[in-house]
């Protein structure tokens, strides 16, 4: 177990701008950095990073925490694995532990961790077969080396080999205590029908695959001789670390590169990224030979909006990937693609030309996909006129995929020109299309898979009075963001003479609430209010308050402190907020209206316990009563009002009714 020393410097180091940042592309916006949510479908930057408190949070989909929470969560990663891997990137040496876990704490923490474990057992062993044994050398290297790659790239990707015997990695992993239940969990052991194991890529070179955070989750071993019986490649099966949607081939190692290049190749085999890599165009992946996931998707989305899908030469192959294509300009991805020449893929593109000249036909042979389809639909169509409109609608519906409006009038006038129609005609169709989208119920293969990632933050439970709980969230929220500050107040001694006391806002609110016996109904806010107590009486400074809330081992009150403390714009808050500048405004001036809120919070919260109260006795005053109590409960009632205008008169705010 990390110890918590550990922790504390990894909580220390850690950027929250940076964690995120390497996965989003963020903008610097005031105090703050925003970007796309990567936790749902986002169409304008609604998630803040605020570094001073170290967290994020998306306005949209509610997703909010620390790094560690954003790591978990973006990377599907356990607790541990988010601390090791920011130690990792921070350089913090790991303090471990002695303490004993206990049996079910070691099984949950153990079974991801060793398949992580296990395949890079695996891939070093396999590392090792390639570059130190005879078999390796003399069948696997050469093989590589025979296909022109270098020993940087073979290095590079951790490309391996696996010797032709039955089980020889097998037996290497049982004897170094690897668990049998793990190797046939990776897929990296197979058993036969009576049960005697084996090699799954005994014979085969192997290509691992990295996760985003380049850890090796499975891996591709391919035959060396063509052969039509047998599968060119094996591959892992899907396992608890490693869910193929969510991946592409070389991501990890291409990552910086698309972000510096804000481009992005898509290629779909191994070979190809490693050619593409080996001449020089480091911002590559692979889907793999399969159609892509909304999930890897979104992967490339948050790097770069341009994709440059590379095909191999032939027609038939690209009327094809249209489909999937589509699928990146419904994403909102600007889509270009290059035709390869006829019967030639990346890698042997690649290998048969020059680097420069590989560098100049990928920069010269882009071409927009939207104009790239129309021109081969508009071929196929001829001048059959059924066709012809089929044709025009699927061009036009992928039209409307594209957000910007001027790049869309673009293709409008495009695809007028190709066709041969006004454009007014065809924004009259596009019009039509994009109404019908917007009223076609979604789809049931959209649903499942589109909707945001379980929150972070759990929904606050609502009490019956909306009134109280805002007037309560106001409340707690100037707590926990200003408790520490101090602020004027004014009294009034039993001659009326005033005076002026300087006093900090959350001992101010104490007194307040303290004098009229007043307490939160909602439990939550109530546990809040107290813990704050022990919290203030320990940390002195607003941050180190924050920071005590912010990692709460509560995880409801963690995730309202969260959302509370968070700055973002006003817009965006979803509840209410104090519009004073500390930044810009002189200490006297936000003193002055930081004391004008406190003191209006508070007379709305008690505002609204009595309107609370005052709903009681009417309700009360509907029913017969004897005349006594009904004189009771219409004193009550006076007095409640009179002290609730009284309130009101105070910071001249209308009473809702
Ligand atoms: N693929 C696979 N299983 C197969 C064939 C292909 O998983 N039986 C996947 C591999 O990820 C492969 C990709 O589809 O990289 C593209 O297939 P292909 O173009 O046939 O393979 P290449 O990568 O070009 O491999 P090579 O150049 O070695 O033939
Ligand atoms: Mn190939």
């Amino acid at each position: 177990m990390i110890s918590k020393k550990t922790i504390d410097e990894i909580f220390l180091a850690a950027k929250i701008e940076e964690v995120v940042g390497d996965f989003v592309p963020l903008k610097k916006k005031g105090q703050n950095w925003v970007g796309i949510c990567p936790f749902h479908d986002d169409k304008n930057p609604s998630m803040y990073v605020t570094p001073r408190l170290g967290i994020f949070k998306c306005f949209v989909c509610d997703t909010a925490g620390n790094a560690v929470h954003f790591l978990m969560e973006h990377e599907k990663i356990s607790y541990p694995e988010a601390l090791r891997y920011l130690a990792a990137k921070y350089n913090i040496p790991i303090e471990e532990d002695k303490t004993e876990l206990s049996a079910e704490e070691i099984a949950a923490n153990n079974e991801r961790e060793s398949l992580y474990v296990v395949n890079s057992f695996a891939e070093k062993y396999f590392i090792d077969q390639l570059f130190n044994t005879e078999e390796g050398q003399n069948i696997g290297l050469t093989y590589f080396k025979e296909r022109g790659f270098n020993e940087a790239i073979i290095k590079k990707f951790k490309l391996g080999y696996c010797p032709a015997a039955w089980d020889s990695f097998t037996q290497e992993a049982l004897k170094n205590g690897y668990k049998l239940d793990y190797l046939l969990q990776t897929g990296l052991t197979k058993k036969t029908e009576n049960d005697k194991l084996f090699d799954f890529y005994r014979g085969r070179v192997i290509f691992p695959i990295h996760n985003t955070l380049g850890k090796t989750v499975g891996f591709g071993g391919r035959v060396l001789k063509k052969s039509d019986n047998i599968a060119k490649y094996f591959n892992s099966p899907e396992s608890e670390i490693y869910h193929k949607s969510d991946i592409l081939y070389g991501f990890y190692f291409a990552k910086k590169s698309i972000r510096a290049k804000d481009n992005v190749y898509l290629v779909e085999g191994y070979t190809d990224v490693l050619s593409m890599v080996e001449a020089g165009v480091e911002n590559v992946v692979a889907s793999s030979g399969t159609a892509l996931t909304d999930g890897q998707i979104k992967l490339l989305a948050a790097q770069t909006p341009n994709i440059t899908v590379l095909y191999d030469g032939d027609l038939a192959g690209i009327k094809a990937s249209l489909r999937g294509i589509n699928k990146l300009v419904e994403a909102g991805l600007n889509v270009k693609v290059i035709l390869l020449p006829d019967g030639e893929d990346p890698d042997s593109f690649a290998k048969s030309h020059r680097d420069s000249e590989l560098m100049d036909f990928l920069n010269n042979n882009a071409t927009n996909f939207i104009l790239f389809k129309a021109k081969i639909l508009s071929q196929e169509a001829g001048d059959d006129p059924v066709k012809r409109s089929a044709m025009i609608k699927d061009i036009l519906t992928t039209i409307t995929d594209v957000r910007d409006d001027i790049t869309r009038a673009f293709y409008i006038k495009e695809c007028a020109k190709l066709f041969q129609l006004s454009e007014e005609m065809l924004n009259v169709e596009l019009r039509k299309l994009v109404w019908k989208k917007m009223n076609k119920p979604a789809t049931a293969a959209q649903q499942p898979t589109e909707l945001p990632s379980p929150k972070l933050i759990q929904p606050i439970q609502q009490p019956a009075n909306q009134l109280i709980n805002n007037a309560e969230l106001n409340l707690i929220s100037l707590i926990l963001q200003y408790g520490s500050f101090e602020i004027t107040v004014a009294r009034a001694d039993l001659n009326d003479e005033i005076s002026y006391e300087q006093i900090r806002v959350d001992q101010y609110i104490y007194n307040e609430l303290h004098n009229e016996e007043l307490h939160f109904q909602n439990p939550l806010y109530q546990t809040i209010y107290e813990e704050y107590a022990k919290v203030a009486a320990q940390a002195e400074i607003a941050e180190d308050i924050a920071a005590a809330f912010i990692r709460h081992e509560d995880k409801k009150i963690q995730d309202l402190a969260i959302s509370i403390l968070i700055d973002v714009d006003p817009e965006y808050s979803p509840q209410w907020k104090i519009k004073f500048d500390l930044e810009t405004s002189s200490t006297k001036n936000s003193q002055d209206s930081l004391t004008k809120e406190v003191e209006s919070v508070i007379n709305y919260f008690k505002i609204s316990i009595l309107i609370a109260q005052e709903n009681v006795l009417r309700e009360e005053l509907s029913h017969q009563h004897p005349p006594q109590i009904e004189n009771q409960i219409l004193a009550r009632l006076m007095e409640i009002c009179n002290r609730k205008k009284e309130i009101a008169n105070l910071i001249k705010i209308v009473i809702p009714k």
